[in-house]
């Protein structure tokens, strides 16, 4: 069958190297891609927003199914367009694409059906806000309600740095995803990740993940998009998996369900491992990036089978296999990251990098101009390794780091650290 796969970022590399292994795929095609994929698939020239575009192309084609990498294009529909078309789509509706598209939606929800999270209020004016966090105190959370590029979410340490985050939410810093803000407590605790498939009915659990999101080492400094991932997370027992599954991720595809937007896709639970149990910290309609690159390369089935059954309801009776080994990526990134930055670097030694044991290293901001590799973007390259322990892939993931000659990226080199520090 033909393939069309969405994005272009180190998650979408994964996706399509995992994809384009498949014995049932003839053409996979990507939109738009970059550099790495370009490898793995036919990367094509299309706007995405123009769901009328997409649909043509699918049809002269003949794409059997639509892989949505990124959240953007799922909360603007292109899951609805492409449904009533009938292709078949892996990736949730816009109104199950709420679950990450609104904050506020899916606190209500975890609320109507008893999901463990954080206490919250939601509020469309700074002054019922303001008067929360006075009832409330601090530390404490301000979240822009809506799609904010990961940049929404605000812990305030104090009283007053919550009441400027009010304003400055409210005053448009996150334009229309600020029209409503989420107030909420702050959680301790170790933060992980929980990934599941969902046919709209039925799910089926994939794996754990843990991502560092700070830029600097000791996970201090501004938040990214994230600067490495590993998966498993040890700190994910067989006992919390469990819980987790039955206390949120099976009572949200139920509460979907029943509010009439079975959501169809990857379900991206980011947890909060607290001293009363996980509790949600949120929701993501979409796989983690760079989360998708560690759980790909642990997953021993073939891909397209799962990809399928998620979109066409059948994921009653599938399942997955799984490498026992630890994947770890390291993310190298342009200097200035997550600030300014400039565009058009020359990387070296990728393939050689690439040749190293069990290692692979996926594409994000990259571009083949010229016949020369280069940097267009922030996170540009996700170094990827497998090893019995997060240790031995965390060397062989920082080996490869040092073959590519790249003057002008950086890297965190302590991807891991919690893992590996962690007491058995
Ligand atoms: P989000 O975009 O909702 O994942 O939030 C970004 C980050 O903010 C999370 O990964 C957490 O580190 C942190 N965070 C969000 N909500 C809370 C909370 N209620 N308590 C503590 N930390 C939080
Ligand atoms: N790495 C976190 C995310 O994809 O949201």
């Amino acid at each position: 069958m033909n393939i069309l796969l969405i994005g272009s970022g180190g998650r979408e590399h994964a996706l399509a190297w995992k994809i384009a292994q498949s014995p049932l795929v003839n053409t996979l095609y990507c939109a738009p891609g970059n550099a790495g994929i370009a490898d793995c698939a036919k990367c094509v020239a299309l706007n995405t927003s123009e769901h009328k575009d997409v649909i043509d192309f699918c049809n002269d084609n003949n794409i059997e199914l639509v892989v949505v990498g990124p959240e953007g294009p799922l909360v603007e529909g292109i899951a609805d367009a492409l449904n009533s078309a009938g292709i078949n789509v892996f990736g949730p509706s816009a109104a199950a694409a709420q679950l990450e598209g609104s904050k506020g939606f899916t606190k209500d929800l975890c609320a109507r059906y008893n999901i463990p999270t954080a206490a919250y209020g939601r509020f469309t004016n700074a002054l019922d806000a303001k008067n929360y966090v006075e009832t409330n105190g601090a530390p404490i959370v301000v979240k822009a309600d809506g799609l904010a590029a990961g940049k929404g979410v605000i812990i305030a340490e104090t009283v007053k740095e919550a009441m400027e985050a009010i304003d400055f939410i409210f005053e448009g810093a996150f334009g229309n995803a600020g029209a409503e803000v989420v107030v909420e407590e702050f959680m301790e605790g170790e933060e992980a990740s929980f990934f599941a498939l969902s046919d709209g009915h039925h799910f089926l659990s994939l794996a754990t993940a843990q991502d560092h999101k700070a830029v600097g080492e000791g996970d201090v400094g501004p938040n990214t998009g994230g600067m490495g991932a590993y998966s498993p997370a040890p700190v994910m027992t067989p006992a919390l998996i469990e819980t987790v599954e039955q206390d949120i991720i099976k009572p949200t595809v139920a509460a979907m369900d029943d509010m009439g937007h079975p959501y169809k896709g990857v379900l991206f639970a980011g947890l909060m491992i607290t001293a009363d149990g996980p509790k949600l910290i949120e929701y993501n309609c979409r796989f983690g990036d760079p989360e998708c690159q560690v759980l790909l390369s642990r997953l021993k089935s073939d891909i397209v089978p799962l990809l399928i059954a998620t979109a066409k309801g059948n994921l009653k009776n599938a399942s997955a296999d799984w490498y026992e080994d630890t994947a770890l990526t390291v993310v190298m990134a342009t200097k200035g990251y997550p600030g300014k930055y400039e565009k058009g670097s020359h990387i070296g030694g990728v393939e050689a990098a690439t040749q190293l044991e069990q290692t692979h290293v996926f594409h994000a901001g990259t571009a083949n101009i010229d016949n020369v590799l280069q940097a267009v973007g922030g996170r540009v390259l996700n170094v990827t390794a497998m090893g019995e322990s997060t240790r031995e892939a965390q060397k062989r993931a920082y080996i490869a780091v040092d073959t590519i000659e790249w003057p002008e990226g950086f890297c965190r080199r302590d991807i891991g650290w919690r893992a590996i520090e962690r007491k058995p």
